[in-house]
Parts: structure tokens; sequence; C-alpha cells
């Protein structure tokens, strides 16, 4: 690897817990992280658990806050949304950008997309750009096209100064979920063609962008995962709500 990129493991807690419960996990993920170095990791807790979340993480130098979703403005009247203002005010580093849920179920635009990303950077934030096909459009063969188209709308003329300020999860919403990983080779071949076209964005600053896969990671895939040389990290639904096996992807080396 000709640029070191630090892995990244990332928990999207999506619609699930309550304060108490997200503080209570967050507790216990620090118990059983607190004294991992070499991996960046992160929690995205529902917006309503985020600053109890950060009162938790406050003193932990290796686990980031992050968000789920944001809008794009600072303020004004949008009933309903997040600014990256009131994020990074409630203790976020990272800020999940374009989930597939976010795309399929309510009917966010690669036009939105681009916007957040802007923003996102603009306001310090670290966006994970979450990109991937459907089950059709694989099928198809078609994955390459939409994968460049949406990393092409998506980071429409945004600027990156520093490749370690974003990150991206090559997420195939047939695995999200799902219980379906895509294979370690499969999963290769998408990072690799996501780092060509990152590169033909940015330059070669992109060796040094980190790329996570998502979909069904559990404890039991992570490391074969992780070996391929274009894996960077994961994003992870379902197997991070519950700290011990969240952790069990933290301590994947081991
Ligand atoms: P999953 O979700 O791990 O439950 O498949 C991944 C995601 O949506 O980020």
């Amino acid at each position: 690897m000709m640029e070191q990129r630090k892995p990244l493991i990332a928990g999207n807690w999506k619609m699930h817990k309550t304060r108490s419960q997200s503080v209570q996990t967050a507790e216990r993920i620090k118990k059983l992280t607190g004294a991992v170095k070499d991996i960046d990791i992160m929690i995205a807790p529902p917006f309503t658990a985020l600053s109890d979340t950060a009162a938790v993480l406050q003193d932990s130098s290796n686990i980031a806050l992050g968000a789920q979703n944001m809008h794009w403005l600072a303020d004004g009247a949008y009933t309903g949304e997040i600014s990256p203002v009131m994020l990074a005010d409630a203790g976020c580093q990272y800020v999940i950008i374009g989930h597939s849920e976010r795309r399929h179920l309510f009917a966010e635009t690669n036009a939105q997309v681009n916007l957040k990303m802007a923003s996102a950077l603009n306001n310090k934030l670290i966006p994970i750009l979450c990109i991937g096909e459907t089950e059709q459009e694989r099928e198809a063969g078609n994955t390459k096209i939409l994968l460049d188209k949406q990393l092409q709308k998506g980071l429409q003329d945004v600027f990156l100064g520093d490749p370690k300020k974003l990150v991206i999860a090559y997420e195939p919403v047939w695995a999200i979920g799902t219980g379906k990983t895509a294979s370690d080779k499969q999963a290769q071949e998408a990072h690799a063609f996501i780092r060509e076209r990152l590169t033909a964005i940015f330059g070669n600053i992109a060796a040094a962008i980190r790329i996570l896969y998502g979909g069904s990671v559990k404890p039991e895939n992570a490391a074969e995962l992780m070996a391929m040389p274009d894996i960077d990290g994961a994003l992870i639904g379902g197997a991070s709500l519950d700290a011990d096996s969240f952790s069990r992807i933290v301590h994947y080396q081991r």
C-alpha cells in the first residue's frame, strides 16, 4: 500500500436506541475498545442521543461520534431537519451522507447528496458518502456505471484539501440488512474501481481516501474483507447495535 490509510470501523445505529440505551452501548464499546490505537472507531446514534453519547466519548481518543444525516444549510425554516452546525455543536466529527435507506426510502437525490457533501466539509465534519448498486443494477451489469454516477454527481465541485477528511462507503444495496455479504473479491473489485474514479476526480491524493465496505459485516466476515487491499474499514448496521459484536469487529486483526 503506497499510502498508509488508518482503518475506520463505523457503526450506524439507524433508528434504534433511546438515550439511555445509547449511553449504555457507548460505555461498553469504550470499555472493550479503549485500548485500540491503530484503528479509528465511529458510532452514529440517532439525533436524540447524540449529546448524551458525546458526553460518554468526551475523554475517548479513539472513538468519534457521527450523525446519520443532515440538511445542508446552517439554519432556516426547514421543519424536522438538523443542520451541520447543530451536529458539530452536539459533538459530531462525522456524518453519514446518502445512505441507501435515505436514497430509496426518502427519495434523496444525488443533487441533495452533493449539497450535503460540500456543506459537511465546509462545516468541518467528515462526510461518509455512501454509494452502491441494487441487485437489479448488478444483474444488468450496471454496477460500475451506477457507482461512477453516484461519485461524479455526489462529489461535483466538491473541494477536498485533505484526503483524510473524506470517507466513501461502498454498500451494495442487496447486501444491507439481508445477511448476504459481497464476497471479498466482489467488494475489492468495486473498491478498486471507486479508487480509480476518485483519482480521476481528485488526483493522486485519492490514494489516501478511506473506502469502507458496508453490507452485513459481522465479526465472522470482517477479517477477510479487511484483508483486501482497497478495503479500509467497515460501515456496520445490525452488528453494531450490540457492543460486544461491534467490538469484535474492531478487534478483527486479533
Ligand atoms: P447492515 O447495514 O450491516 O445491517 O447490513 C449496513 C448499513 O446500512 O450501513
